[in-house]
């Protein structure tokens, strides 16, 4: 029996990985210019780390984490998603005791055993960033320019919208989840049962719930916009009228309660119409590394689904140009092979895509193969060449065929002339 891989996860190759490349090339040079550090967590955590961050509550922890004993007995889970190991790098590092705030970001995959579709799968990545130790608006500002730098970037800021909410402290939510709770109460049953144990055990989450019988009873629910203090609400103006300020164009958006526990004040996700789902999803969280065992450290940060982004790009043919070979090496004579060798090596120091047979094929077989790999040039060195020390180039746009003295240099300066 063949073995297929496992369900929910992919293999990327060829074309497509070529325009992950392109995406991880661009997020590298944004988070430079944006002085961040990358960082790599490990891919598995003890289980704890996660019940305690995301939540024991949500879905994620309930019923998508891959968990499992290992040989030593204990509860091992593959990360469903990031700030939770970042937060515990932080605090067992000693990050704390580093210049403040602490800017770092990660490419890496997750995993969350989720009902499979388009742009959901069990193993998928994330480019994500974490701000640690500034309680400021500014820091948020700081974190979406980031995304939004990425997505003009790539093509896609007329794709995405950004759309954003505050869900306040502590101090706000408790006045609000007990308005939540009174308004809902005689219609509570009638929910689904989902939302029954919501309303118990975190009855926020019933905001975001997509169940037709429960959109009813929502349609004029309180919202925690309403409901903020003092602070909560002078920062929320300001991140809006800064994002204003700084051209981030944004809605207001009072359903975003994400579905991850640590959460407070500013809440954002990136929605894509195209596709009709989020391509990320973000948030201050300045009670998390107090509650992982550090000293209290407000932060705000945000994971971007790769797979999805790369699935619009696709979608909306936002794809990179294909690179091309330059040249393809056809050698009548194996012997010369080492002096062909060092040759393309000079071609390649100097930044060409070069490439030779390394089958042993047939003189006609190697011209061929050239033909089907659709590259720039293909260099000839067969018996006339040999005795005359020069190879034929010719281009394969062109067909223009000449014959240049067997240096790098002479070929560079055909290909630079464009022959
Ligand atoms: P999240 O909203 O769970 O947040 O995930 C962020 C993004 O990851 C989503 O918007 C989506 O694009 C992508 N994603 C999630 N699940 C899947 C899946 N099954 N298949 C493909 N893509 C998926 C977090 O994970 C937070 N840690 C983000 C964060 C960082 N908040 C603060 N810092």
């Amino acid at each position: 029996m063949n073995i297929s891989r496992a369900k929910g996860t992919k293999d990327i190759f060829f074309d497509d990985m070529k325009i992950w490349e392109y995406v991880e090339e661009n997020i590298k040079e944004i988070c430079l210019k944006h002085n961040m550090n990358q960082i790599r967590t490990p891919i598995f955590e003890d289980t704890s780390l996660f019940s305690r961050s995301v939540g024991d509550e949500t879905d994620i922890v309930n019923k998508e984490m891959y968990t499992f004993l290992d040989k030593g007995n204990r509860s091992i889970t593959l990360r469903p998603e990031l700030t939770a190991g970042v937060v515990r790098a932080y605090i067992e590092n000693g990050f704390s005791s580093m210049p403040t705030p602490m800017k770092l970001w990660y490419i890496g995959t997750m995993y969350r055993y989720e009902k499979m579709q388009k742009g959901r799968y069990r193993e998928f990545s994330q480019f994500g960033i974490e701000v640690l130790g500034s309680d400021s608006y500014l820091a948020d500002i700081e974190v979406i320019s980031v995304a939004y730098e990425l997505f003009k970037k790539l093509g896609l800021l007329d794709k995405i919208a950004l759309k954003i909410n505050s869900i306040g402290c502590s101090e706000c939510r408790t006045k609000y989840i007990n308005e939540l709770k009174e308004y809902l109460a005689d219609k509570i049953d009638n929910m689904c049962d989902d939302c029954k144990t919501r309303y118990i055990k975190n009855p926020m989450r019933i905001i975001d719930c997509k169940q037709d019988k429960c959109k009813t009873a929502k349609q004029n629910l309180p919202m925690i916009t309403d409901y903020l203090c003092d602070d909560c609400s002078k920062d929320f103006e300001s991140l809006k009228q800064t994002l204003v300020d700084v051209g981030i164009e944004y809605e207001i958006d009072k359903t975003i309660v994400r579905g991850l526990d640590y959460y407070n004040k500013t809440v954002f996700e990136f929605i894509s119409k195209d596709l009709d789902l989020a391509v990320g999803g973000g948030g201050r969280y300045d009670t998390l590394v107090e509650v992982l065992g550090g000293t209290h450290t407000p932060a705000i940060g945000f994971g971007l689904g790769m797979d999805r982004i790369i699935l619009l790009l696709k979608e909306c043919n936002l794809v990179p140009d294909k690179k091309q070979v330059d040249i393809y090496f056809t050698v009548m004579n194996s012997n010369i092979f080492p002096k062909v060798y060092n040759l393309i090596n000079n071609l390649r120091d100097l930044g060409y895509i070069v490439d030779i047979d390394i089958c042993s094929r047939s003189f006609n077989a190697q011209m061929k193969y050239a033909g089907k790999i659709n590259c720039r040039y293909i260099c000839v060195i067969g018996e006339d060449e040999l005795k005359e020390n020069l190879c034929s180039l010719k281009n394969m746009n062109t067909s223009n065929q000449v014959k240049v003295g067997m240096t790098a240099e002479e070929i560079h300066n055909i290909l630079e002339g464009g022959n």
